[in-house]
């Protein structure tokens, strides 16, 4: 039987309880389909953090080269570690290390979802540059603490990753409507921005079935907002894509239904999986969390994986769950319920 090995990383928070219900449908819709989920599991979070002095292991990039696939939860526990040790620690160096450049995250309503806008039908992928820009690092501070204190953070934008990045969106629009948005902001940031216009420009030639056209990234906010059915494929560099993925979730109803894929599109390494979501520390014991986007973005494993079918299961069976109204609607419903409803419809 076919097999398939799986990194997870349940990490902070409601990250362990959305990973272990999308293992659990996951699971279920291998062995109805004929292949199987070997699952490892990695402790490495805030806790472990606190433990050993890292949030993983010197050689965790190399024992999870050997991976098919990386699923996990949520990195971050803020009262305990800060947040830019955390994530710098843990969830951001694997989407470096294992050039996952194309993050890409859906926004539509699932059936029974009533979202907060008027639109009663939309269907927007945003793909986020994921590895450089405004998340390079480079940086500094100098007269830390003083009044005359200046900090620095340096966008680096390459050649390279600024036209991979809108190829992958390129190819994406083909596969969908062919409309084609670029997000920037080029009427104030004169050096990047520009540069990202100008490689949308030339590579719009290339694509010539597609519909392209460049945004300001606030005006695209509003636009998702009051127009998001005007939209297909949304490319913006990885800190407008990071903001413009919460507004999509939104408007799909919640933080509870985003889902995420960080590919690696050359597959020379593992890609990862995981909801746009974090922690929640605010909800992290209350067993509410909505594990929609968890097993929504295992499904998106599946089908990297090259196993549609399976995915595709899973994705009626959420469907099939929202539908009959379960877990529609943020905090109505536990954890545990809207689990074993996915699990129901699966079967
Ligand atoms: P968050 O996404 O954790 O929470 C924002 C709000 O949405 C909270 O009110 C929360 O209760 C709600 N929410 C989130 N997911 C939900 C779900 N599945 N079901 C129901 N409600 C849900 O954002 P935050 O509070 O800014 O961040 C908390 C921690 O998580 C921080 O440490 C942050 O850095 C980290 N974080 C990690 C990731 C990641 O690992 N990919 C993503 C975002 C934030
Ligand atoms: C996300 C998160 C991360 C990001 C944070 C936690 C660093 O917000 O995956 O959307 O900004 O990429
Ligand atoms: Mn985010």
């Amino acid at each position: 039987m076919k097999s398939y090995s799986i990194a997870l990383i349940p990490g902070d928070g409601i990250g362990k309880s959305v990973t272990e219900a999308a293992w659990q449908v996951l699971e279920a819709a291998a062995s109805s389909s004929g292949f199987a989920l070997q699952g490892q599991h990695f402790p490495w979070s805030c806790a472990y953090y606190k433990e050993t002095g890292r949030m993983m292991p010197e050689d965790a990039i190399e024992t999870l080269r050997g991976f098919d696939a990386i699923l996990l939860g949520a990195v971050g526990w803020p009262a305990e570690v800060p947040d830019a040790v955390s994530l710098h620690g843990l969830l951001l160096p694997i989407r470096k290390a294992f050039v996952q450049y194309a993050n890409i995250r859906p926004h539509r309503l699932l059936p029974g979802v009533e979202g907060p806008l008027k639109a009663a039908s939309f269907d927007i992928l945003c793909i986020r540059e994921n590895t450089e820009g405004e998340y390079s690092g480079a940086g500094g501070r100098v007269h830390q603490g003083t009044s005359d204190e200046v900090a620095v953070e340096t966008s680096i934008f390459t050649r390279n990753g600024v036209e991979r990045i809108l190829r992958f969106g390129f190819e994406q629009a083909r596969l969908r409507k062919r409309k084609l948005a670029s997000v920037t902001k080029s009427n104030a940031q004169k050096y990047s921005m520009v540069f990202w216009d100008e490689v949308t420009a030339r590579l719009a030639p290339e694509y010539p079935d597609v519909q392209v056209t460049s945004y300001h990234i606030d005006a695209m906010a509003a636009r998702m907002v009051m127009a998001p059915d005007s939209l297909d494929v949304v490319v913006a560099s990885n800190l407008f894509g990071d903001i413009l993925t919460d507004l999509g979730a939104a408007i799909q109803g919640g933080l509870g239904f985003a889902a995420s894929a960080n590919i690696n599109p050359d597959r020379s390494a593992p890609s990862m999986f995981e909801p746009v979501h974090g922690s929640a520390p605010d909800i992290a014991h209350l067993g509410i969390a909505n594990p929609i986007a968890a097993i929504w973005s295992g499904a998106m494993m599946l089908g990297h994986l090259g196993e549609h079918g399976a995915a595709a299961k899973v994705m009626a069976a959420i469907e099939a769950a929202t539908a009959r109204g379960i877990g529609t609607r943020p905090g109505q419903d536990r954890t545990e319920t809207i689990t074993t409803a996915v699990l129901a419809a699966l079967a």
